[in-house]
C-alpha cells in the first residue's frame, strides 16, 4: 500500500513572502540571549528565522527547499540579518554537539532528531518547539497523521532537557485561526 504522495515544497514556497513568526516564539523572544547562536530547523521561507534575528541573534536557518533558502537568503540580505540558509536534508543532517544556544523547531516533526538536538545545545541552551496536536485532525486532515504530536508527546521528547514553559490545546495559530498544538521551551542544563 503506498502513503501519502510527499508534499512539493519548493512549489508551496516559490514567490510567497516569508509569513509573521510563531506567536509562542515571538512571546518568548525576550528570554533568548543576544548575539547566540541560533539553529531553525526546517526554517521554510524564514518568518521564525528573521525574528530570531531581528531579536540579535545569529541563525542557521536549514531546509531542504532550494526555494524556501532562495527565498531567506534574499529577506536576510535586503533586511542585512545575520542568517545563514543552507539546504540541507535532515534525515541525513550531523548536528556538532554543544554548538548553539537556541534551537526552533515550528511545524515540522522528525522525532528522531530531539536526542540530537538535546545533544547540539550548549550548556544552558534552549530548544523552542511547537507544532500540531492530533486534536488537529478534526478541524484540518492532515496531510499525513504522523506528524502529529500525541498529547504529553512533545514533554516526552524533551529527555533530559528542563521544562520551562509547556502549552497544549487550542491556541491561535495558522493566521489566527484556532489550532490544537504542542508549544514547549526546555532548556539544557549548565554542566555541573
Ligand atoms: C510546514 S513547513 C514549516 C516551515 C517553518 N518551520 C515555519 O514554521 O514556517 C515544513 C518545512 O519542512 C521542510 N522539510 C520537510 N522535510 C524536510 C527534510 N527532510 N529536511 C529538511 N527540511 C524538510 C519543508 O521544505 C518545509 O519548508
Amino acid at each position: 500500500m503506498s502513503g501519502p504522495q510527499p508534499v512539493d515544497w519548493d512549489e508551496r514556497h516559490r514567490g510567497q513572502p516569508p509569513g509573521e513568526a510563531e506567536p509562542f516564539l515571538a512571546a518568548m523572544l525576550a528570554r533568548l540571549p543576544r548575539g547566540g547562536v541560533a539553529l531553525d530547523i526546517a526554517a521554510g521561507r524564514g518568518r521564525n528565522a528573521l525574528a530570531l534575528a531581528r531579536a540579535g541573534m545569529r541563525v542557521v536557518a536549514v531546509d531542504r527547499s532550494k526555494e524556501a533558502m532562495r527565498s531567506v537568503a534574499a529577506t536576510a540580505r535586503t533586511a542585512r540579518l545575520a542568517i545563514w540558509p543552507m539546504v540541507a536534508n535532515l534525515d541525513s543532517f550531523h548536528l556538532k554537539d554543544e554548538s548553539f544556544d537556541v534551537i526552533v523547531n515550528i511545524n515540522f516533526l522528525d522525532r528522531a532528531l530531539f536526542p540530537k538536538f538535546v545533544r547540539a545545545l550548549r550548556p544552558g541552551g534552549i530548544l523552542i518547539a511547537a507544532t500540531f496536536l492530533v486534536d488537529q485532525a478534526a478541524i484540518n486532515p492532515p496531510h499525513d497523521p504522523r506528524f502529529l504530536l500525541g498529547h504529553g508527546e512533545l514533554r516526552a521528547l524533551a529527555g533530559e532537557l528542563e521544562i520551562e514553559e509547556y502549552r497544549e490545546g487550542l491556541t491561535a495559530s495558522l493566521g489566527g485561526q484556532p489550532a490544537f498544538r504542542a508549544s514547549m521551551v526546555a532548556r539544557r542544563r549548565k554542566s555541573a
